[in-house]
């Protein structure tokens, strides 16, 4: 990240290293004891407490494991270790690497593999998890860390936090890149990150009480025996932080890409006016997350994670900008935005604190409009939002439209004149007459009422409208 001239520059970086895909359903390697991964993950490791919560245990029956392990205290114990909670025939010392039982918190005793699976088939494969946190206390979640297996088989590991009440589940399950609603924000994942000493994700009692763990599988050769036992390992601590850390989302819609470029570039914004509303403080940016898909240029780095020392102070009318660069010059035809894998992405995270601050954490835009724009009621490219609805609901407009448009099925003179009148408009230009082709942004009444009349007129508008509008006006 780079600050520049109070704005904010996220470089995005590629997340995914091969297009190709597949499938497993592996069985996931358990960390429940964790402590020798630890130092890895953050310099100060006095300050964990125990584990982290986890990758299921053996064939994914980590609810029956997540109920021994309650029953024993949340300890590794000699007893829990030498239990086989999910009936495979293998103790769980013996799935989670420690087959000897002599793991103990803070220990040396490295940890083994833990037994995988292979699993059906596939091309792409999106497989998650949903698991239950501990709930007794409320915790910060202060670190994470992947522990990737296979490296061949797994783009990358995610971890969301559940807002809604969902269940556990007891088994992994095809799932989509965007996980389900309910489970959408990011927590960690792709990469160990540790977050700034100020501030933790909250978990437990009064923050996320399940998380959704997502594994994106690649089997570029179609092999059936491809086997993968991939993890994650949550580490957090009772002991709560000054600040709780928020996620927010920076992520650019309806762009293409053309191809054979060299060096094009997508961005994302939240101008200040949008700030100024949603920020009710000041917040400190202390990493972004960022996720592109294939076509990256060189000025992008492997692995989307920028942390920074010193977190930027954003203030009220600083504006978040994200800038991803492609490299389509292997590419024969345009690329869109999307999620799946045929479209490019341009997304990032912004850890942040303290997540009360940023009351709307999201800087979606649609091309050049920033939707913040939308409800923030800002002006970009000459158009109000809020203003220009209002004008369309003072002004006879409305009514005239509604008595020369609508009642026809063809497009009357009358129809056609209000139609180039009002289509100058600069809420009418460009990227935001995209934009309200959408039926979700066409909520208002007037917008939707307006946009009847357009389809009605269109193919006349463009043979006669500007002639129309401007023989009006002179
Ligand atoms: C673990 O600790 C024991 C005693 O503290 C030591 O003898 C042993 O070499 C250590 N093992 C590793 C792998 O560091
Ligand atoms: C993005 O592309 C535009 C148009 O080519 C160019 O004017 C602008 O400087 C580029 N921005 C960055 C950050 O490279
Ligand atoms: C763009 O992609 C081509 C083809 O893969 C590669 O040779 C070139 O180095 C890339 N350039 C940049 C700036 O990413």
């Amino acid at each position: 990240m780079y600050i520049m001239e109070r704005s904010i520059i996220c470089q995005l970086l590629i997340l995914f290293i091969s297009f190709d895909i597949i499938l497993c359903f592996p069985s996931y390697q358990s960390l429940i004891p964790n402590g020798n991964a630890v130092p890895d993950t953050c310099e100060k490791s006095d300050i964990w407490i125990g584990v982290g919560h986890v990758g299921p245990l053996g064939s994914g029956d980590r609810n029956v494991f997540g109920n021994d392990f309650a029953k024993y205290g949340r300890q590794w114990t000699k007893t829990l270790c030498q239990l086989d909670s999910d009936g495979d025939g293998r103790t769980n010392g013996e799935e989670l690497g420690d087959p000897l039982c002599l793991w103990k918190p803070g220990s040396n005793v490295t940890l083994q593999k833990a037994i995988s699976n292979p699993v059906p088939l596939r091309l792409k494969t999106f497989v998650c998890m949903r698991y239950s946190l501990p709930t007794t206390e409320d915790y910060h979640m202060i670190a994470s860390k992947p522990i990737y297996n296979n490296r061949k088989a797994v783009n990358y590991i995610a971890v969301f936090g559940c807002t809604s009440s969902v269940e556990a589940t007891d088994k992994p399950y095809y799932c989509n890149v965007m996980p389900e609603p309910g489970c959408d924000e990011l927590m960690s994942g792709y990469v160990p990150m540790c977050l700034d000493e100020h501030a933790g994700i909250q978990i437990g009692r009064t923050g996320y009480k399940h998380v959704l763990v997502q594994w994106f599988f690649s089997n570029p050769d179609l092999k059936d025996d491809v086997f993968d036992n991939s993890g994650i390992a949550l580490y957090y601590t009772p002991k709560l932080r000054r600040y709780n850390m928020g996620v927010g989302t920076i992520v650019a819609t309806g762009f293409t890409i053309p191809p054979k470029q060299l060096s094009y570039n997508v961005t994302s914004s939240c101008p200040g006016f949008c700030t100024e509303k949603y920020l009710t403080s000041d917040i400190h940016v202390a990493m972004t997350i960022d996720h592109m898909h294939l076509f990256v240029n060189k000025k992008s780095s492997i692995y989307g994670m920028e942390q920074n020392k010193d977190p930027i102070q954003v203030k009220a009318k600083d504006s978040f900008k994200m800038t991803c660069f492609y490299n389509t010059t292997l590419l024969g035809s345009k690329i869109g935005g999307g999620f799946d894998y045929s479209s490019e992405m341009c997304l990032g995270r912004i850890f942040y604190y303290p997540k009360e601050s940023w009351t709307q954490p999201s800087c979606a835009s649609y091309r050049s409009i920033p939707l913040c724009s939308l409800n923030a009621g800002g002006t970009v490219s000459g158009c109000n939002i809020n203003h220009f609805l209002l004008m369309l609901r003072k002004s006879p407009l409305f009514t005239t439209l509604k008595s020369d448009c609508a009642p026809y099925l063809v497009c009357t003179n009358a129809c056609l004149e209000h139609v180039a009148r009002i289509r100058r408009h600069p809420c009418l230009q460009g990227d935001f007459y995209q934009l309200w082709q959408y039926p979700k942004y066409q909520k208002d009444p007037f917008l939707y009422k307006l946009f009847r009349s357009f389809k009605l007129c269109e193919k006349d508008y463009q043979e006669h409208g500007s002639f129309i509008h401007n023989s009006h006006a002179h």
